[in-house]
């Protein structure tokens, strides 16, 4: 007789198929809060804990790289507590997290518009990068002060330059010319983008790179996202038929 649902055991991770890249929109801390008549920077500080979850999880699956959505440009427009709160919280991260980072082979990255991050902010930020930059075992893309269309206008503007200064000519723009100028540059596209706590929207996140990225919609709140839910989406992406816009073989 077969195992009721509840008590069968999940269905195996298949390593040959574990996506090579996993961004996450990780929302839902300040409903988080909310449900525990908590203000909500308690929300974000408890968020820090299913960070350090994915992160270890991400590397257990064998992911390559792993893209986290910390703070959109659009957040800059919260009130002013909870940024500066949620600012103290990436430095407090930073200065806790460096050196299990560190010994875990994991290769900080932060990509957004850095200029608008405090001087102790930007000083550590600059540390974790450093202090990882020789690690290859997982990248982690923290991705800070991060807007979408922001870099696609970045892009344009670089893509300007060279044509002005005769190092690109009009003809040579193609999509890689294009690639090359995000802060991405390099990194593969995405396979798998997580959104918890059931918004059904992208944010201005990764508007380019997420062309052909299968979405997981997790309706998990952020601060209970773990190590299970994060495997339970990388089975769901195991399931999925990647077709891009061809038929199948
Ligand atoms: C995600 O949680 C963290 C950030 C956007 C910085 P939210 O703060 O957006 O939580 P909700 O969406 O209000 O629940
Ligand atoms: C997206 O979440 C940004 C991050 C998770 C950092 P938001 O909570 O800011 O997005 P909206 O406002 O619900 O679209
Ligand atoms: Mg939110």
């Amino acid at each position: 007789m077969p195992l009721p649902t509840l008590l069968a055991p999940p269905a195996p991770l298949h390593v040959d198929t574990t996506p090579d890249h996993v961004a996450i929109i990780m929302d839902g801390n300040g409903r988080w809060a909310r449900e525990r008549h908590l203000p909500r920077t308690f929300g974000h500080r408890a968020g820090m804990k299913a960070v350090r979850e994915v992160v270890e999880g991400a590397i257990e699956a064998g992911v390559k790289v792993l893209s986290l959505f910390a703070f959109s440009q659009e957040n800059w427009q919260r009130p002013p507590a909870e940024v500066s709160a949620l600012m103290q919280l990436l430095e407090e991260y930073i200065a806790r997290e460096t050196s299990e980072l560190a010994g875990r082979g994991v290769r900080v990255r932060v990509l957004g518009d850095l200029q608008r991050l405090s001087p102790t902010a930007a000083a550590a930020v600059a540390h974790v990068v450093e202090r990882t930059a020789d690690n290859d075992r997982l990248v982690l893309n923290l991705f800070i002060s991060y807007g979408g269309r922001a870099e696609l206008v970045e892009a344009a503007r670089r893509v300007a330059r060279d044509v002005v200064e005769g190092r690109l000519s009009a003809d040579a723009i193609d999509e890689d010319a294009i690639g090359a100028r995000l802060y991405t540059a390099g990194c593969p596209d995405p396979d798998l983008l997580i959104r918890t706590s059931g918004e059904q929207r992208i944010s201005n996140f990764l508007l380019w790179q997420l062309a052909y990225t299968e979405l997981v919609i997790s309706p998990v709140l952020w601060p209970e996202f773990g190590r299970q839910q994060l495997f339970d989406a990388l089975r769901e992406y195991q399931r999925r038929d990647r077709r891009f816009g061809r038929v199948p073989a």
